[in-house]
């Protein structure tokens, strides 16, 4: 093991949220430490000159910042609104996780399949079980991908899940014991991430012990919120039942003390400026999930609203609400919700999002989400090389009028076909 050069047109995004073009780049990195020595550009041009297709294309890794590992299996399959999706479809396929040797394939299947799409850090719920996260720990370790995971905390009867469900204090051991084992594990690649499903199957003690017990251990917290109106209606009466005055989901996360600057909240599709207020005040993310809100049905979230109230917001493929574990699908389907909702808004347009943005948001932004921006997210010196190498097939090179970020970003977004991931690298070791 030494030193490893990769050579090709390079994009990377910069701190400032630009996205730079390093034609005729290389990057040089240490296999051993795993970090980037140099980057730069090659002092003599290729014969091929500015011909785009017989040159490899290097990306820093993306970071999906939430999944569902347990879900894959089930990824494109019947289609519903949220709640019956998860009752019918989503439970009976996660209380699998019980059959270790199961979640040991599904996981090696998963962390497989995120890597050969170019995703080197991954942010992903587990089962119920703690066992079976145990094991997606043991699988995610010996594959050497970046993660965060957590075991799924409910303690809430909704009538839904096909399992007893554990007590409050059951999760929260669990979850610590599985934090204390695997928490900054395997030279740092893996971290725990404290896991509440979701309002409606977890009691307001659950989500108050849970903030109490994350924000102690400074670790990070991921639920969803907001996603559906039904489910939205369905978690305010339960809490309504049981006496909470809280007049927004959101509401139910503050008063639990569970925003704050490490808690990412995914999907946020209905949120009154009031919520979007106390999102901001707490420092909380959240993540869109484009793919898994169209499939679902659950609608088209306004990511430019969010933006002018300076929430930042990062994003994930929501595997298996979303079918897709590719990262490039997601930023087409995230860049074509931005025309939607600019289509539906007639009395306020939003500009349409643009390829450089999105790309830099599931690089650079995705990471500073996670506090990793000093380490991953780009190619810079003093990085962990986390790169993708992506080879543009020949026989397509008609698309390529131009040879501008612009133009390469939109064919790796629009075109799939146009090119193939040839390898990934994660700190340095070649995964794919
Ligand atoms: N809300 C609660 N659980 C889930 C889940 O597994 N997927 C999605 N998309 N939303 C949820
Ligand atoms: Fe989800």
């Amino acid at each position: 093991m030494g030193k490893k050069r990769l050579e090709g047109k390079i994009l990377n995004p910069n701190v400032d949220g630009s996205v730079e073009l390093i034609d005729n780049g290389f990057v040089e990195f240490d296999e051993t430490t795993g970090k980037i020595l140099d980057v730069g550009r090659k002092m003599q041009k290729n014969v091929e000159g500015s011909f785009i297709s017989s040159e490899n294309i290097l990306i820093p890794g993306f970071v999906d910042l939430h999944s569902h590992i347990p879900q894959l299996p089930g990824a494109a399959k019947n289609a519903d609104e949220l709640l019956p999706w998860l009752k019918n479809h989503i439970f009976p396929l996660e209380i699998k996780f019980s059959d270790l040797s199961y979640a040991e394939k599904t996981a090696r299947f998963f962390f497989n399949e995120a890597i050969k799409f170019g995703t080197t850090t991954v942010v992903a719920y587990s089962s119920i079980h703690k066992e079976a996260t145990d094991v997606v720990f043991e699988v995610a370790k010996e594959i050497g991908i970046r993660a965060f995971i957590g075991k799924v905390m409910m303690d809430r009867d909704m009538k839904r899940y096909p399992e007893e469900l554990p007590l409050m204090s059951r999760n929260i051991k669990d979850s610590l014991d599985l934090a204390k084992k695997w928490h900054n594990s395997n030279n740092g690649l893996l971290q725990y991430i404290f896991t509440p499903r979701f309002a409606a199957s977890c009691t307001m003690r659950l989500l108050e012990k849970t903030a109490s017990v994350a924000k102690e251990g400074e670790f990070f917290i991921q639920t969803h919120l907001a996603e559906n109106q039904s489910e939205i209606h369905f978690i305010k009466s339960l809490f309504e039942r049981e006496r909470h005055r809280v007049p927004t989901n959101t509401h139910i996360f503050k008063k639990s003390n569970l925003l704050g600057e490490k808690t990412l909240l995914a999907h946020c599709l209905y949120l009154s400026t009031t919520e979007l207020q106390l999102i901001k005040e707490s420092g909380s993310k959240i993540v869109h999930c484009p793919t898994s809100n169209i499939f679902l049905q659950s609608g088209f979230m306004p990511f430019r609203r969010y933006q002018y109230h300076e929430i930042q917001i990062g994003l994930g493929t929501d595997v298996a609400g979303g079918y897709s574990l590719s990262m490039f699908n997601t930023l087409r389907d995230t860049i074509e919700t931005s025309k939607i909702v600019n289509l539906i808004n007639d009395n306020k347009p939003y500009p349409c999002l643009r390829p450089e943005e999105v790309f830099w948001t599931a690089t650079l932004g995705n990471a500073t989400i996670l506090n990793l921006g000093s380490k991953i997210g780009s190619l810079h010196p003093g990085k962990d090389a986390d790169i993708v190498v992506i080879k543009p097939e020949p026989s397509f090179s008609f698309y390529n009028s131009s040879n501008s970020i612009v133009n390469i970003l939109e064919n790796l977004i629009y075109l799939p076909h146009t090119y193939k991931i040839s390898s990934v690298y994660i700190a340095g070791k070649k995964k794919f």
